[in-house]
């Protein structure tokens, strides 16, 4: 998962003469890691969180012990009235059974095709491209391999009209049953497809769906037997973009979450269905799955290392993702972490560390980023969505997650090229578009021509040199384009 920096780096845009090859070694910066910055993990407040668990004995056997299926009952309790009171413009109900704890977004996402997917009933894993690149190993895993399709990206969000045309491809095969996993009824349910988004500050475009596009996406979900998993990791890191000439002298002590989009589980559960009242006679009984879940972690909000999430669903469709094999072996995974969570919850330390911590943090250093952006990249590279210059309505004026997502301004270069390039030259890691392309399915949406740089993980001093180096690189192109660059490390070595 590490990248090694490189040896020596000469002084960008000159020769290894003999006094580059006397410089110090740059320090590596990564803008490619999407981890929180050690700055930013409540160390502390877990501190306290163990040492309350571990001597209450009310909780501390249960906490250690294998749980029940759906997880960690107080934890399920706080999330579903901390779910309700966040998303209360729409009604979400205040009701554990919607929630089911799991491992984080990425675990969960494998349960979810082991309980609700069959390969050789569901015909695709349709993914919102670019794509949260680690995602399709997970879907390929799960027996999906050469079924992933990619489904382009505009400033709204996913284009359904592509995704609809896809949908429409399958119709003309009839339907065979499950072969592989006949016995998931009655408690769980093969979908026909399932599509993968990031609706809120995707990784890697930080694209926001707009409404419209979100009852859209259900509806089309509901026409086509399709379950949408919606990674909604990035929800609680959102903020108001500061003008351009805000003053950054002095940080800012509290961010408050701008009012939340609907979640994709808050419009499927508000839009009338057309069965709504009539009992359902199929196999499943009159359970309804519904047809998008919310996949939910703590990784970005509390820490990567708890490796504990939440689902929140019908609750036909949490019970049956709590029945999931391994699930049933040892009850609902990370029931410490999950325990320890519910500390945090309880006591307001993780509302507490969001608002005066990670979001202040996030928003400053997304906005360095953007300062330095236009004062060193912008005659290379576009940015595609963040910037101050764009705030015509509110949905611009909010940003969120980790990354910014980039578009080379000339049409001869490539990112691939670039990042190995910044490597070699510059020590500096960052994210070349490829990598973003779904799996399989690279030529329906292919991205060479795209950057993705990230905010959270380096020191704010590192983010905007970061920047300034690759600028060097984009600046030295043509001058530098015979000398040869080392090999880069794969892919599957970064996160
Ligand atoms: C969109 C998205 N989903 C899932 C994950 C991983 O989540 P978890 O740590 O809960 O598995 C990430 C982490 O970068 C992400 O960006």
């Amino acid at each position: 998962m590490s990248i090694q920096p490189s040896k020596t780096v000469p002084l960008a845009g000159l020769a290894a003469s003999d006094a580059a090859k006397d410089a110090p070694p740059k320090p590596l910066i990564n803008l490619l890691r999407g981890w929180p910055a050690p700055s930013l993990l409540p160390i502390a407040q877990l501190q306290t969180a163990t040492a309350a668990l571990l001597t209450d004995s009310s909780i501390v056997v249960g906490s250690l012990q294998y749980g029940p299926d759906p997880g960690f009952q107080p934890l399920r309790e706080q999330l579903a009235s901390y779910l309700s009171r966040t998303f209360a413009a729409y009604d979400a109900p205040n009701d554990l059974e919607r929630i089911c704890i799991t491992g984080g977004a990425s675990q969960n996402a494998a349960c979810v095709l082991q309980s609700f997917t069959d390969p050789s009933y569901t015909v695709c894993i349709w993914m919102s491209a670019p794509c949260y690149f680690l995602m399709c190993p997970i879907f390929e895993d799960a027996g999906f391999a050469g079924q992933l399709r990619a489904v382009p990206e505009d400033v709204q969000g996913t284009d359904l009209e592509a995704l609809e045309r896809g949908f429409r491809e399958f119709e003309t095969s009839p339907p065979s049953r499950p072969t592989f996993k006949p016995n998931l009824a009655p408690q769980r349910k093969v979908y026909r497809h399932i599509v993968y988004v990031v609706p809120t500050s995707s990784n890697p475009s930080g694209v926001t769906m707009t409404v419209a596009r979100r009852e859209q996406l259900v509806r089309l979900a509901r026409k086509y037997d399709a379950l949408v998993i919606a990674d909604d990791v990035y929800d609680f890191l959102q903020w108001d973009v500061p003008q351009a000439d805000a003053n950054l002298t002095e940080k800012q002590s509290s961010v408050a979450l701008p009012p939340p989009l609907p979640r994709l589980v808050d419009v499927d559960r508000m839009l009338p269905r057309d069965d709504e009242g009539s009992e359902q006679s199929d196999i499943h009984g009159s359970r309804h799955f519904g047809n998008a879940i919310s996949n939910g972690s703590f990784s970005k909000i509390v820490a990567p290392g708890l490796r504990t999430g939440w689902v929140e669903a019908t609750p036909a469709f949490s019970y049956g993702l709590a029945q999931t094999g391994s699930t049933k072996s040892g009850g609902a995974p990370s029931q410490f972490s999950a325990a320890t969570i519910s500390v945090l919850m309880r006591t307001g330390e993780l509302d507490r560390s969001l608002q005066e911590v990670v979001r202040p943090a996030l928003q400053r250093r997304h906005c360095l980023l953007i300062r330095a952006y236009e004062k060193y990249l912008s005659p290379f590279l576009e940015l595609k969505s963040g910037n101050f210059s764009t705030r015509e309505s509110k949905l611009q004026a909010t940003y969120g997650g980790y990354f910014v997502w980039l578009k080379l301004r000339r049409a001869d270069l490539s990112a691939t090229a670039i990042a190995k390039r910044a490597l070699a030259k510059e020590n500096l890691v960052i994210a070349a578009g490829p990598l973003f392309e779904v799996k399989g399915d690279e030529s329906s949406a292919r991205f060479d021509d795209h950057i993705r740089l990230c905010f959270s993980w380096e020191d704010e001093a590192k983010i905007e040199e970061g920047v300034e180096r690759l600028a060097r690189v984009l600046r030295n192109w043509d001058e530098t384009l015979s000398e040869a660059d080392p090999a880069p490390a794969g892919a599957g070595d970064f996160k």
